[in-house]
């Protein structure tokens, strides 16, 4: 989408989009909308509440007095963030082709007028999301093909500089959004540990930061046994991806992120059951979350040190693979006792968050992870958990949540849970045994590895990495942690 910020319309037959939040107000505005376009009030008031991606189709008259196609667009009840991207993409998505393909978006009209800024990067945001295309191996070209759209946005001249930032800021996100979307949502035979770290060297010569790939033939020397473990059983090699982004004056924080790069587990020996097993093409959200923030505080020249780890095996079966009962050594010198293979993600991570304490010394430690189905029976597709002992650092994190629409929510990590991972025979084992708190004891586990880090923070992100979107009947990829994590650097 080919978007400008202009106070003269250039595009006489764009289809102008309103959009509107529902409130007390609503019916003021469309008596306004009315006046200006030559409409029918009343007709308004029946064919239009304003709520979450409502549209509204109509055909008016500018004061020029040529035919003016509009777009009410529906906001919902006190929209936050989240509901105007939403609306704004399922606008996009679902009229594709239908819409003309000159679009103008104004807020002169609606009520959005007072949060101008937040309105305008959330909705562009949206718009440009709307774009993505999820039939990326459908063999009909005409299904696969981009509709090129231009939108132009209609501002005042005083706001023009500060809506055209939030513009641009709405559009580098929706890119990196959907790179990591596309990444996500890339089944296993077209995604393997490698495919995770060519996708970071290229990042890094595009946006500007660093990306260096440990290969597997020398992970056995520098001591990834948590890695190789869960990469027993796989034809494909682990990869062990360090990006570094530094500022060019001083850095304000030295913030150390790792992500889990699962490509695809099947749960090992330990398998899965196959009725969603599919989905586990995604169990590399973490990773995504990590690179995509990456990505963006490059962009935005971010006065923050920032050094992403992605730890990147598929978890597979093989008569190589590890077996229930094994004991494995890890990067930290730590003994693990495996009790059940498809616990691997907490293998790789703790490899990731031992490597960038002891390599890099982060002064903020957050490690992202479509951990555990645990964390998706306590909280649902509604929100990622937050498992820190830092107060501090889950304030601003859970406020980054807020602001951002993509939401966090607190557990508790005290040290009875950590009874539960107790080995008799290692330091520590990769799961309790029991069918309870599995969220809880993931974290604790990871505790193990950071090393008394005082900063740390872990995000269970299972279950909102994936989630019900316009693209798909399937849940399908969110890209979520990319816009929370940038918030969260910007605000430190
Ligand atoms: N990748 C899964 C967690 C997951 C489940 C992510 C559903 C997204 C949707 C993880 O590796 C896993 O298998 N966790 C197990 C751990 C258990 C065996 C201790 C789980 O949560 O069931
Ligand atoms: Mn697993
Ligand atoms: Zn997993």
């Amino acid at each position: 989408m080919q978007i400008t910020t202009t106070t003269q319309s250039v595009n006489k037959d764009a289809g102008l989009i309103i959009p509107i939040a529902q409130s007390d107000e609503k019916d003021i505005i469309l008596d306004r909308i009315a006046a200006a376009f030559d409409l029918d009030a009343d007709l308004l008031r029946l064919d239009f509440s304003a709520s979450a991606k409502e549209v509204l189709n109509l055909q008016g008259k500018n004061s020029e007095n040529g035919k003016q196609r509009l777009f009410l667009l529906g906001l919902g009840e006190n929209p936050g963030i989240s509901k105007m991207i939403q609306s704004a993409r399922a606008f996009i998505h679902n009229r594709k082709k239908k819409l003309p393909l000159q679009l103008q978006l104004s807020f002169a009209y609606g009520n959005l007028a007072d949060d101008l800024i937040r309105s305008a990067e959330a909705l562009i945001n949206g718009f440009c999301l709307g774009e993505y295309n999820i039939g990326r191996f459908k063999t009909d070209e005409d299904l696969v093909a981009a509709v090129e759209t231009s939108l132009e946005v209609l501002v005042e001249a005083e706001n023009k500089e500060r809506v055209d930032e939030a513009v641009k800021r709405g559009q580098a996100f929706a890119e990196i959004q959907i790179e990591m979307i596309k990444l996500v949502n890339a089944p296993s035979n077209h995604k393997n540990p490698v495919d995770l770290s060519n996708w970071a060297k290229q990042a890094a010569q595009r946006y500007g930061f660093t990306a260096k790939v440990i290969e597997k033939e020398d992970m056995e020397e520098i001591g990834l046994h948590g890695v190789l473990a869960v990469n027993r059983g796989s034809e494909y090699p682990a990869t062990f991806t360090i990006m570094e982004y530094k500022p060019e004056g001083t850095a304000l924080k030295k913030v150390g992120l790792v992500g889990k790069g699962v490509t695809f587990d099947t749960g090992g020996l330990s398998i899965k059951p196959s009725t969603n097993m599919h989905f586990m093409k995604s169990d590399m959200g973490g990773a995504a979350a990590v690179f995509g923030t990456m990505a963006m505080a490059a962009r935005l020249k971010l006065p923050i040190h920032l050094i992403g780890i992605v730890p990147a095996t598929d978890n597979s079966v093989d008569a190589l693979a590890i077996k229930p009962s094994d004991v494995i050594s890890s990067y930290s010198g730590k003994s693990i006792e495996i009790i059940d293979t498809d616990a691997e993600g907490r293998l790789i991570l703790a490899d990731g968050l031992s490597y960038m304490v002891q390599n890099y010394e982060p002064e903020i430690l957050i490690d992202l992870a479509t951990l555990t189905g645990s964390v998706i029976r306590a909280l649902g597709y509604v929100a990622g958990g937050l498992f820190t002992a830092n107060e501090s650092l889950s304030k601003q994190l859970l406020n980054a949540g807020t602001r951002t629409g993509e939401r966090l929510w607190s557990f508790p990590i005290w040290e009875d849970y950590g009874e539960m991972i107790r080995s008799d025979v290692a330091d520590v084992k990769n799961f309790s045994g029991k069918p309870m708190a599995g969220a809880i004891t993931a974290a604790k586990f990871l505790e193990h590895f950071t090393h008394e880090h005082a900063c740390w923070a872990h995000l269970d992100i299972a279950g909102v990495a994936m989630s019900d979107m316009e693209f798909s009947m399937q849940k399908s990829a969110t890209a979520f942690g990319v816009r929370l994590l940038t918030d969260f650097l910007e605000n430190l």
